[in-house]
């Protein structure tokens, strides 16, 4: 059976350590699992069973691997540490017999987008970011959509545009827009995206390396390697859209308990076809994953066991073709959450009669 492995990290420290270790978690201080997540082995967290294709029929099985750096040690241990402990983790997937192994959240941001991992190791690599594109884009549209924003009307920013899933979705996004600000750390990255974006269709785009910029926009979507709550309440405009797609989430919880007046949704989450079973609570409902990891399950379906999304320029044409292959084998974009809860019509409606007023 052709089989995969998917890398996860603990990003809530606390809360994902006690997913696999409940003593461990309770017990241990924040400070001390970020400290010991740099000693700890790469492991195998399950054997993902039960995901059949819609499309062909054909079944697969996989792998779930941790790694057990958090966000915050990766974002300042050298890049060469953290790659050997993913590398090593690939080296456990190859000896599971996974032929493809993707590279869940702050795995593949770190560095160079995947390509020194894919390079080390003998099985494809892929970082999920060209799927994550396309249905992070298709949850911003449908929220809006319910929001009754017509994007060809809007001012939309970007939330890290500088960046592999930034650059793509900035992108898919270009055609259908009124303005665009794309939001970022570097100017000179930036720079880049705007002749894309213009490129596409969007003639009016600006840049901008100030996120509070965001206050102009009635749909922002935030994709950055920023660690997380880089959105506050007071940022946003009334009655805007966002679409989180970063992890560590970008938008403050705050902002769900002093803003009803904006819809914020989880972005890149794809349901899965067949009765996955995957064997290791990863704080989706069962039949819930991500952008990533649905790009790893749908390579493995096809036998697509080259190396796929890695780098930092993704392509579109890949983004396209790996969006039409996951839709053929039954994947689609999972109905709207928001702070981790299903998105109840209801709260819109509120948040509409809110604005209105
Ligand atoms: N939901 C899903 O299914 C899913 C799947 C894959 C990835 N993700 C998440 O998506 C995010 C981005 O992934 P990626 O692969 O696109 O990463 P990436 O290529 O490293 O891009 C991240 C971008 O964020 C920018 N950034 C970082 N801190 C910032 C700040 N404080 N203000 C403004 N911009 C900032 C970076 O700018 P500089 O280049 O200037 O540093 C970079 O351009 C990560 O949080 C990742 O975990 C989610």
């Amino acid at each position: 059976m052709d089989s995969f492995a998917f890398i996860i990290h603990p990003i809530d420290p606390k809360r994902d350590v006690t997913r696999k270790y409940p003593v461990l978690g309770k017990i241990l201080p924040e400070p001390t699992i970020h400290f010991l997540s740099r000693f700890w082995p790469p492991v195998r967290l399950s054997h993902v069973t039960g995901a059949r294709s819609m499309g062909t029929g054909k079944e697969i099985e996989g792998w779930l691997i941790a790694v057990p750096y958090t966000t915050q040690r990766m974002l300042t241990l050298p890049a060469k540490e953290v790659y050997r402990k993913i590398i090593a983790a690939g080296r456990l997937a190859e000896s599971l017999g996974a032929k493809i192994l993707g590279l869940g959240a702050y795995t593949s941001v770190i560095g160079d987008g995947g390509r020194t991992i894919a390079n080390a190791l003998d099985i494809a690599v892929t970082s999920g970011d060209s799927y994550t594109a396309a249905i992070s884009v298709y949850a911003t549209q449908k929220a809006a959509r319910l929001m009754e924003i017509d994007l060809a009307q809007s001012v939309v920013a970007v939330v890290g545009a500088g960046g592999a899933i930034g650059q793509a979705v900035s992108q898919l996004l270009a055609p259908s827009i009124g303005r665009m600000i794309l939001i970022g750390r570097q100017r000179e990255s930036l720079e880049l995206v705007v002749d894309k974006v213009h490129a596409m269709g969007c003639a009016d785009v600006v840049i901008s390396e100030d996120v509070s910029t965001i206050s102009t926009a009635e749909v922002v979507l935030t994709v950055t390697s920023s660690g997380g709550n880089l959105i506050q309440p007071e940022m946003l405009r009334r009655g805007a859209v966002v679409c989180d797609v970063s992890r560590p989430r970008d938008v403050s919880w705050q902002v769900s308990r002093a803003r009803d007046d904006v819809l914020v949704i989880d972005g890149g989450l794809v349901r899965v076809p067949g009765k996955i079973h995957f064997g290791f609570d990863y704080g989706l409902p069962a039949d819930l994953t991500y952008g990533c990891f649905a790009e790893t399950m749908t390579l493995a379906f096809e036998g697509l066991f080259e190396d796929y999304s890695v780098g930092k320029d993704l392509s579109l044409e890949k983004v396209r073709q790996i969006d039409a292959l996951a839709t053929h084998h039954g994947f689609e974009l999972a109905a709207l959450r928001s702070f981790e809860k299903k998105l109840d019509e209801s709260l819109i409606e509120k948040i509409k009669a809110k604005v209105q007023r």
